[in-house]
């Protein structure tokens, strides 16, 4: 699709957001703040349907996961073991012109020819001397005066320039002193050096135009520009996309929102916004285990708000400094301890789900067991397998104790292209297997044991050969010694920790591993929406074809399941069947119920909405066609727009039936 075309559907899509009610801007009274929004009544109840099917499906349904609810603000240490405080950090640059900020990993690159200036002249301060001299003349005495400050005072060429001087200029009437000339043009000068990229074959007088809005904003009201030089350049980040200007050298910014603790706004009472609800989930990983008598594999699960101080937020909803996320740590054993309990390790086969969870499954069993757990989730809520992406990241890419992350992408219509022309996708979701360095570094941070005792380790261990045990020793002394290594843990005291582990295995104890499926609430919204996003034609009150808005979400996840309308408000017979049938339905699902306006509005209001199904009480249902359609309504499906007359004893069951 040509850009100007994916940037109008989303406007299209941007704008229906606002006109029903899904997304607002935050703040919109005060001109709105930059990476927030607000959900408006269609969207909050879309929101809550994407949590409470996922809260179902990933710890109701199973036995092996649980919940937890913790708090947005923790112990500011929790931060230092994750790293947060140190790594958690975007490259951030400002156009030297506009001081817009971009994240300098997001910069297109660019190719094309710079113009490179070392500083400039106020030739403003000159113009007594535009009376003196003509304008050609004018602008070699600032020539002569440009060479004549870098020469040394008495050097010999200070001399000849000085006879220079004597000669060409000092003869002109009101000439003032070389000296007092030296004076003004030094004064008057800006030494920062500054560089334009234009696109091949533009005008070199658009360079020069943005140099002199760089150096008005410097104090040269009119610039002369020094040592003009050009230089080709291919596929450089270094200028602003939209005006050529030269950006700041990158600078790292942290991500996490400060805030103080009590009265006191000092270091030590420094605590942050979380900006991930995951760390909770191993802070209290001993707790959950404990009471909720869960053994390894388990894992638990957690939905809430996080907080990013993005550098550049964009796509609307897409990377937000205030969104939710919804985030599994599934804890699994070490592939040694699997091992050494089923004698080998099972590995993924093949693609495809790999089926029901078995013992023998290392970490690789588990990382695909919940890639395909999720796109089967994504497609349950309506997302077809075709919109979605399974990036493996590359070993690049990976965080260095990830040995495996998979990134669910979307394709949003502001997805940027393959080189197919392909939409390539924008991340939904990423899933990761993590090692054991979560548990591991909040070991070492808070100084409380992380790890868990295994009785069918223990067991199994003592049934192994001495080769055996010896090499899966080994293998775990290893995996540990590099942690250590990793974590800058002196090398010495790295080994003997490493070892310690490694005895603590064979006794049955170890730190699990873990898989962490994670997900974000608002860019899964925002890809149900543009998802849903659809506009065909449908027949007005007269019967002629007029263009329909139409949000086709899955009922599963539709904010409204159905609407009950009566047929005319001003029969009180109608009125009162249709306020029984809204009452009978309510207890089972979300229900809207309208009278206002032409039935064929009314309709289109709910395709809008998104509303799946229309139940419509008319004469019929009063039985005055017949007994045989007495207590009847008529059904109307958003998509198909087809009618069918249902009894309204069915109603309910046929409608959960659907929305289930
Ligand atoms: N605990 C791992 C973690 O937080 P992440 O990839 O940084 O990983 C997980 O975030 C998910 O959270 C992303 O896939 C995305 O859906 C969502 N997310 C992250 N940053 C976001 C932002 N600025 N705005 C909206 N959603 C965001």
């Amino acid at each position: 699709m040509a850009e100007s075309k994916v940037n109008d559907l989303m406007e299209r899509i941007v704008s229906l957001c606002k006109r029903r009610g899904f997304v607002f801007q935050s703040s919109e009274i005060y001109g709105g703040i930059n990476g927030f929004w607000d959900y408006g009544p269609l969207g909050a109840e879309l929101k809550r349907n994407v949590k409470g099917f996922w809260w179902r499906v990933m710890t109701q349904r199973r036995d092996d996961v649980v919940g937890l609810d913790a708090t947005i603000i923790m112990h500011p240490k929790i931060w230092e073991a994750s790293g947060h405080t140190t790594t958690f950090a975007d490259p951030m640059v400002d156009c030297l012109l506009t001081k817009k900020r971009f994240r300098a990993d997001q910069i297109e690159p660019q190719s094309g020819v710079v113009y490179h200036y070392s500083g400039a002249r106020d030739l403003r301060q000159w113009s007594n001397f535009k009376k003196i001299y003509s304008e050609p003349e004018f602008m070699t005495i600032t020539d002569f005066m440009e060479r004549y400050i870098k020469t040394k005072d008495g050097s010999p060429d200070r001399v000849n320039l000085n006879k220079v001087f004597e000669h060409e200029y000092q003869p002109k009437p009101n000439t003032p002193s070389l000296d007092m000339l030296e004076t003004i043009y030094t004064a008057s000068k800006c030494d920062d050096p500054y560089s334009v990229l234009l696109a091949p074959g533009k005008n070199p007088d658009s360079a020069r135009k943005v140099a002199r809005q760089f150096y008005a904003q410097r104090g040269i009201v009119e610039a002369r520009l020094l040592e003009e030089r050009t230089e080709k350049v291919e596929n450089s980040t270094r200028y602003n996309p939209e005006n050529g200007s030269l950006l700041t050298e990158a600078r790292m910014f942290n991500l996490m929102f400060k805030t103080y603790v009590g009265p006191v706004e000092s270091a030590e009472n420094t605590a942050y916004l979380r900006p991930e609800t995951a760390q909770a989930i191993f802070a209290q990983f001993k707790n959950v285990a404990e009471v909720s008598r869960q053994k390894v594999p388990f894992g638990i699960c957690q939905i809430g708000k996080a907080f990013r101080n993005e550098i550049n937020p964009r796509n609307f909803t897409f990377r937000s400094r205030e969104f939710e996320q919804m985030e599994l740590e599934f804890f699994i054993r070490p592939d040694e301890a699997i091992e050494a309990i089923c004698g080998s390790v099972a590995r993924p086969a093949g693609p495809g789900h790999p089926g029901e969870p078995q013992a023998n499954w290392g970490w690789q069993m588990w990382h695909k067991y919940w890639v395909e757990e999720r796109l089967a989730f994504y497609e349950s809520i309506g997302l077809p397998r075709t919109t979605l992406v399974e990036y493996w990241q590359k070993p690049e890419e990976l965080a260095h104790y990830a040995r495996a992350t998979v990134d669910i992408l979307y394709k949003f219509p502001f997805s940027k292209r393959d080189a197919a022309g392909e939409l390539a996708g924008e991340e939904l979701e990423g899933i990761a297997a993590r090692s054991d360095f979560d548990l591991s570094q909040h070991q070492r941070f808070s100084g409380k044991a992380m790890g868990v005792f295994d009785e069918e380790l223990k067991l199994a261990w003592a049934k192994l050969d001495e080769a055996k045990k010896a090499a899966l020793s080994e293998r775990y002394f290893e995996s540990r010694r590099n942690y250590l290594v990793k974590t800058n843990e002196d090398p010495g005291k790295a080994e003997a920790k490493a070892r310690e582990d490694a005895v603590g295995l064979a006794r049955g104890s170890y730190v699990p591993h873990v898989i962490e499926p994670s997900a974000g609430v608002d860019r899964l919204a925002l890809a149900l929406i543009c998802n849903a996003y659809g506009e065909d034609t449908a027949p007005d009150e007269k019967g002629k074809m007029e263009t329909r808005v139409v949000m086709r979400f899955h009922p599963r996840i539709a904010p409204v399941k159905a609407a009950v309308f009566p047929l005319l408000k001003n029969k009180p017979e109608l009125v009162k069947k249709a306020r029984e049938v809204r009452d009978l339905l309510r207890p089972h699902m979300t229900v809207f119920y309208d009278e206002a306006g032409a039935i064929g509005r009314r309709y289109r209001r709910q395709d809008e909405a998104g509303t799946p199904f229309g139940v419509t009480i008319d004469f019929d249902t009063l039985g005055e066609q017949g007994a045989e359609l007495k207590d009847t309504v008529t059904l109307r499906e958003r998509d198909s727009m087809k009618q069918s007359r249902v009894k309204i004893e069915a109603l309910a069951a046929l409608l959960l039936e659907r929305i289930r």
